[in-house]
């Protein structure tokens, strides 16, 4: 069993990424992809920020965004934690011979930044999954959109958009005031310095991707929907809902508009549905895809 939680938590997701991710969007990603192999015969050069474990180009490889038997790809992996890093590396470690996968350790701004100042690498298409709604889009975007040719693809998944939903509810009052004040952790929250994510930002990239040089294609709702089948949940998703759970009790201990005995035994109570196969998670997501203007 992975020992650390959140490679285990990142693997549990896969299953529910999977489910979540908005076909009309992949289709679309998976036809710009298409015409950009059919018109190019140069390498595709795909970069992934905020890459994790490398799930996402497990999934790339098992939906054929490549085509069966491919064009060749460089794939470059970016995480700011070596440790995914290492993971991923290991994860990935068999790949078909067309896939030149790379793994880079940086904080993605930095990388951007450094590639627009010394007129570095740019990229085909560029691959965000679970990670806008974690930055401050205002100076993200406009890095990001130089990591891109002109005329390059995007495909900026599961960005959270404000709704958190945990059936059955406990105590409504309570359950209401526990979703507010975890979704002002998001919009408050400062990382190094800066302010570093959005409980709304699925809903604020239809006006920031074009005003970023990034032309929306496609859109659609990704919606993590975690839900026990005949009494049991798929996969590794109870360690998934756990993971939610101890983020949600992290993010809110010692809150000062919660009462701390009352959110204690909210935690439990939301710990005990898991272990009953009773709880329903549902969190409100958008994805997007295009090409960079
Ligand atoms: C919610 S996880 C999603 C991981 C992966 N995309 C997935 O869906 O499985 C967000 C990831 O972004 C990484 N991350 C956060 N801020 C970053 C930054 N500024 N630069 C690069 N990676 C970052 C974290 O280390 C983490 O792996």
């Amino acid at each position: 069993m992975q020992s650390n939680p959140f490679v285990r938590y990142l693997e549990a997701k896969r299953t529910v990424d999977d489910r979540a991710l908005n076909r009309p969007v992949w289709s679309e990603l998976a036809r710009l992809v298409t015409d950009r192999m059919v018109r190019d015969a140069r390498p595709l050069e795909v970069l992934e920020i905020g890459a994790g474990i490398g799930t996402m180009v497990e999934r790339v490889l098992a939906w054929q965004l490549f085509g069966p038997q491919s064009h060749a790809v460089r794939y470059t992996v970016l995480d700011a934690d070596a440790d995914l890093i290492a993971t991923a590396s290991a994860r990935l470690a068999v790949a078909p011979p067309w896939l030149d996968l790379r793994f880079v350790t940086a904080d993605a701004l930095a990388y951007a930044a450094s590639a627009a100042a010394d007129g570095g690498q740019r990229y085909d298409l560029l691959i965000a999954n679970a990670f806008l709604d974690l930055v401050d889009l205002r100076r993200a975007l406009p890095l990001l959109r130089g990591l891109l040719r002109d005329g390059g693809s995007f495909y900026f998944t599961i960005n959270f958009d404000g709704a958190t939903l945990l059936e059955p509810a406990i105590d409504p009052p309570l359950d209401a005031a526990i979703e507010a004040a975890y979704h002002r952790t998001m919009d408050e929250r400062i990382t190094d310095g800066q302010p570093s994510g959005d409980s709304r930002t699925g809903r604020h990239l239809f006006a920031t991707l074009p005003a970023n040089g990034f032309a929306i294609r496609a859109a659609g709702a990704s919606d993590w929907v975690v839900h026990a089948v005949d009494g049991a949940y798929p996969a590794d998703e109870a360690a998934f809902l756990r993971f939610i759970v101890a983020t949600m009790e992290g993010a809110l201990r010692n809150h000062p508009d919660l009462d701390s005995v009352h959110f204690d035994r909210w935690i439990a109570a939301r710990r005990a549905q898991i272990d009953r196969a009773e709880l329903v998670y549902i969190a409100h997501q958008l994805d997007f895809c295009g090409v960079a203007g």
